[in-house]
C-alpha cells in the first residue's frame, strides 16, 4: 500500500525528548518493508514558541507561518536521523519533490509547504498528489468526538463519519477550541473531493499506525459518501 501518515508535532516533541522519534522510527522501518511510506510531521510546541517570538518582533501572519514551517522541517530532519538509511535523507519542500524523492524507494519525510494551512492539509494534499491508498492522521486525541472531550464528560468518540458530515460538524463548532483544532478545513475538503480513505487516531500510541493500516477499528474512520 501507498501510505501517507501525518504525525502531530505535539506527539513527537511533547517534551523535547527523542522517545517518540525512536518509537516511530522503529515502526516506520518495519512498515516500509511492505509499504511505500510518506510521513508529514507537525511543528508542535517549538513551532508555537517560535511563532510567539516572531509575533512579538512584529511579524505578520504569513511570516509567522513561515517560521512554523521551518520548525516542522527541523522535526522532519530529526525523524530522518531516527530512520537513517531507511529514509531519503532530504526533506521535500513541495509535493513534486516528495514524489521525485520517492523514486528512491525509501521513506519520505516532510514538514510544511507554504503559509495559510497546517500539516493536516499538507498530508491530505500529499495523499491526493501521490494517490495514496490511505491517509492516517496521528494526533493528540483518540479521534473525532461528538463534543470537546476536554470540556464535556459525555463526549463520545465517533467511529465512522463521511467527509461531508465532518465538514458540517466542524463548521458548526468552535473550530479553535480544544479538540477541534485538530483538523483543518482544507484537509477535509481534499478528503471529500478525492474520497481519500482516512483514519484519525491517537498518535501517543505509535502502534495505532499499524492498527489503522491493518483495518482495525480504531479512532475515527472517514468513510465514502
Ligand atoms: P502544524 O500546526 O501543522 O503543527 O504546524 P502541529 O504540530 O500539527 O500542530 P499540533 O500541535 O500537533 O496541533 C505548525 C505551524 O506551522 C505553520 C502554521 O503556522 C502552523 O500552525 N504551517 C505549517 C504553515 O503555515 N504551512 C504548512 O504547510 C505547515
Amino acid at each position: 500500500m501507498r501510505i501517507v501518515a501525518a504525525i502531530g508535532g505535539s506527539i513527537l516533541v511533547q517534551d523535547y525528548s527523542s522517545d517518540k522519534f525512536l518509537e516511530y522510527s522503529e515502526i516506520l522501518k518495519e512498515l516500509s518493508k511492505e509499504h511505500e511510506i510518506f510521513v508529514v510531521v507537525g511543528g508542535g510546541r517549538p513551532a508555537r514558541d517560535y511563532i510567539g517570538v516572531a509575533r512579538e518582533l512584529g511579524a505578520g501572519e504569513a511570516k509567522c507561518d513561515d517560521i512554523g514551517i521551518e520548525v516542522t522541517r527541523v522535526n522532519a530532519k530529526l525523524l530522518l536521523l531516527g530512520l537513517g538509511d531507511y529514509a531519503y535523507q532530504k526533506v521535500p519542500h513541495n509535493f513534486g519533490e516528495a514524489l521525485e524523492y520517492s523514486a528512491s524507494g525509501k521513506i519520505i519525510v516532510m514538514g510544511g509547504t507554504e503559509p495559510a494551512h497546517s500539516t493536516d492539509a499538507v498530508s491530505a494534499i500529499l495523499a491526493e498528489f501521490v494517490q495514496a491508498d490511505i491517509l492516517i492522521n496521528l494526533t493528540s486525541v483518540d479521534g473525532m468526538y461528538t463534543k470537546d472531550p476536554k470540556k464535556f464528560d459525555d463526549a463520545e468518540l465517533i467511529s465512522e463519519i463521511t467527509a461531508s458530515d465532518m465538514m458540517e460538524f466542524i463548521k458548526n463548532q468552535d473550530v479553535k477550541a480544544g479538540t477541534y483544532e485538530f483538523f483543518d478545513m482544507t484537509a477535509i475538503q481534499m478528503i471529500k473531493r478525492s474520497n481519500l480513505e482516512t483514519v484519525i487516531a491517537n498518535g501517543f500510541e505509535p502502534e495505532n499506525l499499524v492498527k489503522a493500516i491493518n483495518g482495525e477499528k480504531i479512532g475515527t474512520r472517514v468513510i465514502s459518501e
